[in-house]
C-alpha cells in the first residue's frame, strides 16, 4: 500500500519572509527523495485561482470573504491536496486555514466560533502535519513589503490589522505546538534555513 504523503503549510503575515524560503523547503524535501507538490491559497486549482483574483482585489463583506476562502479551500482539498497525498506525494501549501484564523478572525474580527465551524465543516479530519509559521515583528514585515509593486487588498491594511493577525497566528501556535513551528525570521537567511532543516528533519 502507498504510504500517505505529508502536508506542510507555510504561514506568516505579509512580509514575514515566507516566499524567501519556499524554494529551500521544496529543495530540502526533494533531496530526501520526496515528490513535492507546491501550491498556494487562496488558489491552487483553476477555480481557486479565479476566487483568488476576487479575494485579493474586490471589496466584500467579511463573511463573504471568509466563505470564499473556504470555498477555494474545499476545492483545493478535493482536487489537489487529498489526491496528491493519497499518491504518496508531499504537499506544500503557501497558506491554509491558519491564515483564515489570522486574517479573517484576528485581523478583521470575524467571531472565532464561526471560523471553527467552517474548519470543522470543510476539513474535519485533515490538519497539516507541519505548519511553518514565519514570525517577525510588524516593523520588519512592513519594511520587507516590496514598495515598488502594487499592493493587494490585504497588503494595504494598516499596522494594527497585521498586529492582530500576528497575535492570532501566535495564539494558534501556542495552542498546537506539535503541529506549528514558529520560525523567527528576523535572523539571517542562513540561520533561518538551519532552523527549517532542523524542523523538517523531524518529520522525515
Ligand atoms: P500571499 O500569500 O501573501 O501571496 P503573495 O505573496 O502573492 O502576496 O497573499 C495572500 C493573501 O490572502 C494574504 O494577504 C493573506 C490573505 N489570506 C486570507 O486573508 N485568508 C486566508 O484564508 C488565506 C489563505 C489568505
Amino acid at each position: 500500500m502507498t504510504v500517505r504523503g505529508k502536508f506542510i503549510t507555510l504561514e506568516g503575515i505579509d512580509g514575514a519572509g515566507k516566499s524567501t524560503h519556499i524554494g529551500f523547503v521544496t529543495d530540502f524535501l526533494a533531496a530526501r527523495g520526496k515528490t513535492v507538490v507546491s501550491s498556494r491559497e487562496p488558489g491552487g486549482t483553476p477555480l481557486g485561482e479565479k476566487l483568488r483574483e476576487l479575494l485579493l482585489h474586490e471589496k466584500m463583506h467579511l463573511e463573504t470573504e471568509a466563505l470564499l476562502m473556504f470555498a477555494a479551500r474545499r476545492e483545493h482539498i478535493a482536487q489537489l491536496i487529498a489526491p496528491q497525498m493519497a499518491l504518496g506525494n508531499w504537499v506544500l501549501s503557501d497558506r491554509f486555514t491558519d491564515a483564515s484564523f489570522a486574517y479573517q478572525s484576528g485581523g478583521r474580527g470575524l467571531a472565532r466560533a464561526k471560523m471553527e465551524a467552517l474548519e470543522q465543516w470543510v476539513h474535519p479530519g485533515l490538519q497539516p502535519d507541519l505548519t511553518l509559521l514565519f514570525d517577525v515583528p510588524l516593523e520588519v514585515a512592513r519594511e520587507r513589503l516590496d514598495a515598488t509593486r502594487t499592493l493587494d487588498k490585504f497588503e494595504r491594511e494598516q499596522a494594527d490589522f497585521f498586529e492582530r493577525c500576528r497575535n492570532e497566528y501566535l495564539r494558534r501556535a501556542a495552542e498546537d505546538p506539535d503541529r506549528m513551528a514558529v520560525i523567527d525570521s528576523t535572523r539571517s537567511i542562513e540561520a533561518t534555513r538551519a532552523r527549517l532543516a532542523e524542523v523538517l528533519e523531524k518529520l522525515l
